[in-house]
């Protein structure tokens, strides 16, 4: 089979020309992705003949380099390996999805700004997909969907005469964690036919046996409900601290007192900004999938959106903020990365450009044009806000005239406002 003009090549021949195999064991669809990038090099790495397929030429180039172009810890040795061994691959051409066994389908599925599932781009994919789709494939969902969308994906193939099966198999893993938690965690399987069950299981057998059957729709729904279960737990920390604070309590001393020795409060979190591409667009997603009619999920998100206003307003109570120069130290969206999507840091960021003499940011890992040192920072700034507490941060010099407003405990002592 002719290779497609814009695929980007890694394999060498004998003459030293790049080369790309006729046939995948895995095509995956947003493969130069947060998920998509370590599942496909963690199989790769198991000797399946792989190729990640996206549409993020320069990212393609970077990956080709065998550099992750993200925090993930672990993956670039693994990449290396598979690029050296041949057996990573990578394509900007959607027609490679001709030459799989089986494709993997991982792009990104985001609320819209009026909190409504985006269905644009899975069934935009699917129509530049479907020409290409052959006979006898399987195809695997591991984008977070709206519950339906396996069926209903199922039900377009079958009416465009295509034989091929469509199974959700969700991706669980946390980012920069994906490494380990991809052989570590169980994989859920959804299907309505045991024999492409059997197809999945052995799909995932080089990373886990443990492995779940269900149901499309119950495997929909356990990702939805996974991270909406966690976005609910952040927001019950967060209401309580503001709660404890409001009545003139400090949280942490109670968290220490609910928590120490106590098994059934051990797995209260600490409070703090729940953010990031996942847990509130699928608390959302979950909503519209209830008609709107979900009122724990929907008072998780305006809790946990709630708390940077919440902490700027508390702050304003006590000082004249529109003189004070204010920063934001971290801004991805949780400790120890470098992804800022959806980051409460950047919520926090425009507040206070709002509200004060002046802000600053910085952060361990996202460099952009106006950020500093966190060095920089503290000597510049009135007031400190913890937004990422990244462990870097953890042995700072603070000194004790600055304001320290610290929501995640990192340093200890607490955060009564
Ligand atoms: N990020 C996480 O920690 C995480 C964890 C579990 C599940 N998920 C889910 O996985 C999915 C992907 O999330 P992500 O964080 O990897 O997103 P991402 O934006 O990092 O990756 C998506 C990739 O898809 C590519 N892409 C977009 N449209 C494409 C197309 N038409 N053809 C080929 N490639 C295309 C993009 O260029 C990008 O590289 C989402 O549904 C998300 O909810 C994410």
């Amino acid at each position: 089979m002719a290779i497609a003009h814009q695929s980007l090549h890694n394999g060498k021949s004998a003459n030293g020309m790049a080369t790309t195999p006729d046939h995948f064991d895995v095509v995956v669809v947003g493969g130069f992705g947060h998920v998509g990038l370590p599942l496909a090099v963690s199989l790769a790495g198991r000797g399946r003949q792989v190729c990640a397929l996206d549409v993020n030429a320069e990212v393609g180039k970077t990956i080709l380099q065998g550099k992750v172009p993200f925090k993930e810890e672990g993956c670039e040795p693994v990449l290396r390996a598979a690029l050296a061994a041949g057996t990573f691959h990578t394509s900007l051409d959607i027609a490679t999805v001709g030459r799989a066994d089986v494709v993997i389908i991982v792009i990104g599925t985001p609320v819209d700004r009026h909190l409504n599932p985006e269905f644009e781009q899975v069934w935009g994919l699917l129509t530049s997909l479907a020409p290409y789709l052959v006979d006898g494939q399987l195809l695997v969902l591991r984008s977070t969907v709206y519950p339906g969308t396996t069926e209903r994906l199922q039900r377009e193939l079958n009416t465009l005469g295509k034989k091929v099966d469509v199974a959700f198999c969700p991706e669980r893993i946390a980012e920069g964690k994906a490494m380990e938690e991809l052989v570590t965690l169980p994989q859920l399987i959804g299907s309505e036919k045991p024999e492409v069950l059997a197809r999945c299981r052995e799909l995932f057998a080089p990373l886990s046996t443990d492995v779940v059957e269900l149901s499309p729709l119950e495997a929909e729904l356990a990702k939805l409900f996974t991270n909406t279960w966690r976005y609910t737990l952040f927001a019950a920390a967060n209401q309580f601290y503001m709660l404890a604070n409001d009545h003139g309590a400090d949280f942490y001393r109670i968290h220490h007192a609910m928590t120490h020795n106590y098994p059934r409060a051990a797995a209260m979190p600490q409070a703090g900004f729940a953010a990031g591409p996942c847990l509130f667009k699928d608390a959302m997603q979950l909503a519209a999938f209830n008609n709107n009619r979900f009122y724990l999920g929907h008072a998780a998100m305006l809790v946990n959106e709630g708390l940077p206003n919440y902490l700027i307003g508390r702050l304003k109570l006590r000082y004249d903020l529109s003189t004070m120069t204010i920063g934001v130290l971290g801004m991805a969206f949780k400790a120890n990365s470098d992804d800022k999507r959806e980051s409460l840091s950047y919520k926090l960021r425009k507040i206070l450009a709002f509200e004060c003499g002046a802000v600053i940011c910085s952060d361990a890992y996202i460099a952009e044009p106006d950020f500093v040192s966190a060095e920089e920072l503290i000597q510049r700034c009135d007031v400190i806000v913890l937004g990422t507490p990244h462990a870097e941060y953890r042995n700072l010099k603070i000194p004790d005239s600055k304001i320290v407003v610290d929501i995640w405990n990192l340093w200890g002592d607490g955060c009564f406002l």
